[in-house]
Parts: C-alpha cells; sequence; structure tokens
C-alpha cells in the first residue's frame, strides 16, 4: 500500500484510506494524481524558488516604444464609447486614446467631460495617466479612421470599434506580439480570401471558413495593432479609386487597409490568441448580404492593385506563458 505516497502525513492516510479501502488499484491512482498535482504545484513555484525573476518595468522597457495609442472609431452611440474609454483608460501601457468623430455635430461638452474625468478616474498607471483627445471630422466618411492623426506620439496604434472590448491583459500580450514584428498588422478577427476556381475571383471568408480551416489572410481592423506609419499610407498612398470606394460604399475600409500592409510587406498578418466581447447590438456584419459585399470588395480591389497583395497564414499566436506541453 505505501509505495510512493511515503511522505504523506498520517492525518491524510486515515482520510485516504477512510474512502478507498477496498481498492489499492483505486488508491495508487488517487496517490498518482496527487503526486502530479504537487509537480505542478511545486513547476508553478519554480521561478520564485530558483529565482528566475524577470522585471517587466526595467529602464529600457519605458518610453513611448513600450506604449501603444488606441484609435477609436466610433458612430453617434455615446453610451458605448463611454463605455470603451473607461475600460481602455484602466489598460496599462495605454499612451494616449483618440476618438474618430465623424459627425457634423461636435460632442457635447457634457460628454467630452465625461469622457475625460473617466480616463483620470479609471487609468490605473499614475505615472502616465493616457492623453484624451477627440479628433473632429465633419464628413461622416468611413477614410477617417485611418487619418494621421496631429501629435501622435507612439508608433503603435491599436484601431478598435466603439463596441469591441478587449480585456487589457489580452491586449497587452498582442503589444508584445506587435514589438516583435512591428510592420505586421496584429489582431484578433481573422478573414480569409479565398481563390475561386476561375480565376481571377475570390470570394470572401468569414468566421465559419477561417475556424474551419485554421486559415486567414487579414485581421480586421475592429481590433488591431498596427504601425502608424500606415495611416500616412492610407491617407496619401492608396489608390484614390479604392479611397473613392471605401467613401461611397461605406464599407471595406478594413480590407483596404490589408490590402495595403500585405502590399508593403509581402507577409501574412497575425492572429493572436484571445477573446474579445462586442458590447453593441448585432453588427453590421449579421445584415445579409454582408460577405457578398466583402467579396466584391476583394475582387475590386485586387483589379486595381493589379494583383492580389494578401498572403494566407495559418499561424495563431498563444501565450506561452500557461503552456504546460509541448
Ligand atoms: C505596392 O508596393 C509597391 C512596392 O512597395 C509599391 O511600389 C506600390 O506603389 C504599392 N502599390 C499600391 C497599390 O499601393
Amino acid at each position: 500500500m505505501k509505495g510512493h505516497c511515503e511522505h504523506i502525513s498520517p492525518q491524510w492516510w486515515r482520510v485516504l484510506l477512510l474512502f478507498f479501502h477496498n481498492g489499492s488499484y483505486r488508491f495508487k491512482l488517487i496517490c498518482g494524481m496527487f503526486l502530479v498535482l504537487s509537480s505542478l504545484w511545486l513547476a508553478s513555484r519554480a521561478s520564485l524558488i530558483m529565482g528566475w525573476h524577470y522585471d517587466p518595468n526595467e529602464p529600457k522597457l519605458q518610453g513611448a516604444r513600450y506604449r501603444y495609442t488606441v484609435l477609436l472609431n466610433t458612430w453617434k452611440r455615446d453610451d458605448l464609447l463611454k463605455q470603451s474609454v473607461a475600460h481602455y483608460s484602466s489598460c496599462k501601457s495605454v499612451d494616449a486614446i483618440r476618438v474618430v468623430w465623424s459627425e457634423v455635430e461636435p460632442p457635447s461638452d457634457n460628454l467630452q467631460s465625461i469622457l475625460s474625468a473617466s480616463v483620470f478616474s479609471r487609468s490605473r498607471n499614475l505615472q502616465h495617466i493616457p492623453e484624451f483627445r477627440v479628433d473632429l471630422n465633419e464628413d461622416d466618411n468611413l477614410n477617417n479612421r485611418f487619418k494621421p492623426i496631429e501629435g501622435l506620439e507612439t508608433e503603435a496604434v491599436f484601431s478598435i470599434d466603439d463596441d469591441v472590448i478587449v480585456p487589457c491583459k489580452t491586449l497587452e500580450f498582442a503589444f508584445s506580439v506587435w514589438l516583435s514584428a512591428p510592420d505586421s498588422m496584429v489582431g484578433f478577427v481573422p478573414r480569409m480570401h479565398w481563390t475561386d476556381s476561375k480565376p481571377p475571383s475570390y470570394t470572401y471568408g468569414g468566421w465559419w471558413s477561417v475556424w474551419w480551416t485554421g486559415t486567414y489572410s487579414m485581421v480586421l481592423t475592429k481590433a488591431a495593432f498596427f504601425h502608424k506609419k500606415y495611416l500616412d499610407l492610407y491617407t496619401y498612398h492608396l489608390p484614390p479609386l479604392v479611397r473613392e470606394y471605401v467613401r461611397s460604399e461605406r464599407n471595406c475600409e478594413d480590407i483596404a487597409m490589408s490590402f495595403l500592409v500585405a502590399n508593403a510587406t509581402s507577409a501574412p498578418p497575425f492572429w493572436v490568441k484571445g477573446r474579445i466581447y462586442e458590447i453593441g447590438s448585432t453588427g453590421l456584419s449579421s445584415l445579409t448580404g454582408h460577405n457578398h459585399r466583402r467579396t466584391h470588395c476583394l475582387n475590386y480591389f485586387s483589379s486595381i492593385f493589379g494583383r492580389m497583395p494578401l498572403v494566407a497564414s495559418n499561424v495563431k499566436v498563444v501565450t506561452a506563458h500557461r503552456e504546460w506541453f509541448w
């Protein structure tokens, strides 16, 4: 009966015996499980015992390079805007929150002061309270969301819709992925362009096809990191026909950005594992005919570019922090 369990204290012997007195096989199984669990527990404490400690606040990791700007696109949804500004104010490496406002009426003074106050009260980084600004655009043009913004201090931009909440921990992890690949887009919502049998035509692949195949070639700008240089490229170097299409059709600005980055890097984006939350009611993508319009964008944009720049990938980035098995 004793075997490998000799170090268990007598009280535990008694408890275990009480429950498993009629089966030594089951008892051994329990012993084994106990050993496995205690070694896992020990392993999780190993960094403390072994002195494997890393200080993420080392001086060299400070400064604007290690922070990002949240570029928040909103449209006529003040309640959602309040929620997301409050949330992103509480994330550690946020340098600034810039709201892209695309309405004739500027935000009311009341709304402005509620937003500024929540940035101040929710910020957890007292050495660096995020700067907060609303950038006004009088026209309702979807291209506004990628306009270069004045006074941008960081290289990293996190582009987000007002109805999407990414938990701070998930966001910080994705940011660390972006730091390793600052020319790439790094995001949470992957999509695919499927090639049809009769070229040159493409079909937009939504969530189901990406989930089923594990293949993607875009990450949507409703929740993605990219370098601020792409704001300039989008506004001043994207073919005018593409921008005109985005403006008139009020759609596909994210596909246009994916084309732009893929054309510049000849590489796929990065899909980061992480749960994100949609706080508004049903979004655009649930409307019927949405994928049809997205398919049209893929084909139209690739005809303007003269080729299909998107590159497919099967890489999904996960944090190794809790991944025990290689
Ligand atoms: C695609 O990239 C090439 C090489 O960097 C560049 O010359 C070209 O202008 C880009 N095309 C578009 C449509 O942006």
